[in-house]
């Protein structure tokens, strides 16, 4: 399927989908969505429930590598060690990762703070070109595992405390927001692990509920009214 780079309101691109008229990101801002749904709601509200530096995060779509990097950059900046699985079964070619300019809008999005751009931009990269299936140390506080696969294959038992939940939208891939998934989504996580994602429909939410989380409604990202965040029950 075609991608084609777009830019969003907050300068940060995102690929479009001219088959399906849907896109990688919100254009209301790549960066700030995934900032808001992924670190603020879900990373950051982990840390602060859980004293264990150490964390273990599934990624669903690891696309173009957005909420990867963001991930990355909160261990250089609090005491974390994460193990970061990412799983995508159509990976980006290497135009397309080019095509696309996070570590140099990161100061956009988070004003307040100083990036070393050039060293982010060689870790994206990096990121982008460790092998499939590897346990790559990308830091010494990031290791990284992506995955070729599809959803459907995934197959993990108390394995993760964080889920990223970022497939595209219902419209676009219904399949994808079943109670089937979520119940493979819940078998992944550990007791009282936490899954996070931008979309806020009830039919997912519903079928959250259906296989065993609780699920808050939370403010969304610039141009949402709201997103969820499922807990595991234990
Ligand atoms: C909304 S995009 C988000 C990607 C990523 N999180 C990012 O920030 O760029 C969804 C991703 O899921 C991948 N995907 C879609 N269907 C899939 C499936 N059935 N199995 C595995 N990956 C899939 C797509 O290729 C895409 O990269």
């Amino acid at each position: 399927m075609k991608r084609n780079p777009l830019k969003t309101a907050d300068g940060s691109y995102t690929l479009h989908i001219p088959e399906w008229n849907e896109q990688y990101h919100s254009k209301n801002g790549a960066l700030a969505e995934a900032r808001h749904v992924f670190i603020k709601e879900g990373l950051n509200f982990w840390c602060s429930q859980n004293p264990s530096p150490e964390i273990s995060i599934l990624e669903i779509g690891f696309g173009t590598g957005l909420n990867c990097i963001l991930t990355y950059l909160e261990t250089q900046e609090n005491s974390l060690k994460i193990t970061y699985t990412g799983v995508e079964a159509f990976p980006l070619n290497l135009k397309e990762v080019q095509s696309i300019n996070y570590t140099s809008t990161l100061k956009k999005v988070y004003p307040d703070k100083t990036f070393h751009t050039q060293k982010n931009e060689e870790v994206f990269l990096a990121i982008h070109n460790t092998p499939w299936e590897e346990e790559t140390d990308i830091s010494e506080h990031f290791i990284l595992t992506k995955q070729k696969k599809f959803f459907s294959e995934i197959a993990a038992d108390q394995e993760f405390n964080l889920i990223y939940f970022d497939a595209f939208g219902i419209r676009v891939q219904p399949e994808l927001w079943t109670e089937d998934v979520f119940q493979k989504m819940n078998d992944a996580l550990k007791p009282e692990g936490v899954l996070v994602t931008y979309a806020a429909n009830g039919n997912a939410r519903r079928a959250m509920q259906n296989t065993g989380f609780s699920v808050e409604r939370l403010s969304g990202p610039p141009g949402k009214r709201e997103m969820l965040r499922a807990q595991k029950m234990t």
